[in-house]
């Protein structure tokens, strides 16, 4: 199981304190986006690798832009492990996971809401992580879409049939309760920002997330 804090709900004026505050998630998630993708902008691929440098530990990259294929190569810096792209948002998601892939990056690949599974389920093996967006992207603080929670479980089964290592992680709305009903449904690798960089520690958060896992298990 991994908590993965969202750093786009820390404090963007005082990023280096707020990663430290966070050094127990297994990985800090760093949302990108550019206006077209979403309605919405974030950090750019500067202040990422700026992010990764100063990171206790590492990056797991979530783009939410358009064309992406023409920005992975940025991202190949020490501290990034894992990047994620939109499945709408490329024409050829198998090659550009292979390509992540050759650069050394584990590759994930994002759903929205409202896309099927069908066209990827057979190429499941070709990924690292599949994302289940549980929210519309482009925002945090929205609560979770409980429809989305099925397409966790189907994944669930597809992923284990594939016989491959393939972490299934849900972004949006994951909370003390929300996170249990995603587990139940087969996620294995939880981003939360709100619920992490809300009030209080973001350590203690962190922990009271895998606790709400771990409980009854
Ligand atoms: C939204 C982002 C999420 C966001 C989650 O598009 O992908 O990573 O930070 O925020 P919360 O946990 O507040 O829903
Ligand atoms: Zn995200």
């Amino acid at each position: 199981m991994r908590i993965n804090a969202s750093i786009f709900a820390a404090d963007p004026l005082n990023l280096e304190h707020e990663l430290g505050r966070a050094s127990t998630a297994d990985f800090i998630h760093v949302d990108v986006m550019d206006n077209h993708f979403v309605p919405n902008m974030s950090f750019g691929l500067h202040t990422v690798s700026r992010i990764a440098d100063a990171s206790p530990v590492p990056l797991d990259v979530h783009l939410m832009i358009e064309d992406p294929e023409n920005w992975i190569e940025q991202l190949a810096v020490p501290n990034v492990a894992v990047v994620t792209f939109h499945a709408e948002a490329t024409p050829k998601p198998v090659e550009l996971s292979r390509s992540i892939r050759a650069l050394g990056l584990k590759a994930g690949l994002a759903l929205r809401p409202e896309t099927s599974i069908d066209a990827f389920v057979n190429y499941l093996c070709e990924f690292d992580q599949i994302l289940v967006m549980t929210i519309e992207p482009g925002r945090g603080g929205q609560s979770l879409v409980p429809a989305t929670l099925e397409k966790v479980a189907l994944l669930r089964s597809a992923i284990d049939q594939s016989g491959c290592k393939v972490w299934l992680q849900v972004d949006g709305g994951i909370n003390r309760s929300t996170i249990r009903l995603a587990s139940d449904a087969g996620a294995d690798t939880f981003v939360a920002g709100s619920a992490i960089f809300g009030q209080g520690g973001p350590d203690a958060r962190i922990a009271e997330l895998r606790e709400a896992v771990d409980r009854d298990n």
